[in-house]
């Protein structure tokens, strides 16, 4: 995507710079766009672990991109299976990343120790390319879901779409997935407008999203995590559509914590559910997710304090609940497939059924 019209991905190597990956800090954003350069498997993980980098398909990649770095220090199987392990533990939920990994060490294993970098650099990249070319894909066939609600519509009536947290090109290598239709749908000059869930406690959505929104001219409002039900109620909402961190061979999706109680809404007021995702956010081994998936639990600093800028322009935490008040922030939460109503992915929309995803990935 363009930033003051420059193209950008979420990540990048610079070659000439010690093939160094290069990163938005996304704790810094909205206020500040500052690139991070990583140089180690440590600051890779520092930068995953504190969400100077997250969303699911782009963890995945920078982590990709993380063993690479190792292996610059040492190619030996021994450090490229203590490091994998040690990258994979960052953080527990979103399944590309255990994906990435895998990949990695599956296509490196075969490969001599001093050929390995290059191996590597050239897998990570591919992982990049392809989760862009996906992203793009999932755009597509989003894209047709709002087409058909506007064909349905006197011409340029606003389609109102609702999303949860921020599942936007800064989320994934490009495109972003549960964005990447609405951006398409934009740019064809549909008359869209995002209902930008503000995300408690980390803000993606205020943060995040409506800087991505802005940023590409698409009219959003950020609204409060509560107000989404009230809105769908007074008929304001056509559409519901978010990202995923997992989803089930079943369909049921872990999402950033909240996703679960605007899909309970959105059924409640018959306004769709749609969820977007690239098929390395598939988990086949997992059936049902509420009992299966592992929640990740964050700091309670993140519920007893907020991040924001003050009136002289610094960038500031702070504290809303009582001394000694103790704070439980699990991060994420799953909405069971039956309150999904389709899945878009690469090879485009199905149920939210094991059937569903089976009828595309046959091969699995
Ligand atoms: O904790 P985060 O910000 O990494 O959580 C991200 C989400 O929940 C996104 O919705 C999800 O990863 C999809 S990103 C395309």
């Amino acid at each position: 995507m363009k930033i003051n019209g420059t193209p950008y991905r979420s990540v990048w190597v610079n070659e000439k710079d010690g093939w160094s990956i290069h990163i938005f800090d996304q704790t810094r954003l909205p206020f500040s766009l500052d690139i991070l350069r990583l140089t180690t498997q440590q600051e890779v993980a520092h930068a995953i672990r504190t969400m100077q980098v997250r969303g699911a398909p782009l963890i995945g990649a920078v982590a990709a991109y993380g063993l690479a770095l190792t292996l610059r220090q040492d190619a030996s199987d021994a450090a490229m299976e203590q490091n994998a392990a040690m990258l994979a533990a960052t953080r527990p939920t979103a399944v590309n990343l255990h994906w990435a990994i895998d990949r990695m060490l599956n296509s490196l294993r075969p490969v001599a120790p001093e050929n390995r970098v290059a191996a590597a650099y050239a897998e990570a990249g591919r992982i990049c390319d392809e989760d862009a070319a996906q992203n793009e894909a999932i755009g597509r066939h989003g894209l047709e879901l709002i087409r058909e609600i506007a064909k349905n519509r006197p011409a340029g009536t606003q389609i109102n779409l609702l999303t949860h947290c921020n599942a936007g090109w800064i989320a994934t290598v490009d495109w972003g997935t549960a964005l990447a239709p609405i951006y398409m749908a934009h740019d064809e000059g549909l008359n869209v407008h995002v209902w930008v869930d503000e995300t408690r406690p980390r803000n993606q959505g205020a943060a995040l999203t409506a800087w991505e929104l802005g940023s590409h001219g698409v009219p959003h409002t950020v609204i409060a995590d509560n107000a989404g039900g009230h809105l769908m109620q007074h008929g304001q909402v056509d559409l519901v559509i978010v990202g995923t961190d997992r989803v089930t061979r079943t369909g049921d999706v872990a999402n950033k914590i909240g996703t679960y109680l605007k899909a309970l809404a959105a059924q409640d007021n018959k306004v769709p559910f749609w969820v977007a995702l690239p098929s390395t956010t598939i988990d086949w081994s997992v059936a049902n997710g509420v009992t299966e998936i592992p929640i990740e639990e964050r700091a309670a600093s993140e519920i007893t304090h907020v991040a924001g800028r003050d009136e002289n322009g610094r960038q500031t935490r702070v504290q809303i609940t009582p001394d000694g008040s103790p704070a439980a922030n699990p991060a994420f939460d799953v909405t069971p497939a039956r309150l999904v109503t389709g899945l878009i992915t690469e090879r485009g929309v199905c149920p939210a059924t094991e059937e569903g995803l089976r009828s595309l990935f046959p091969e699995q």
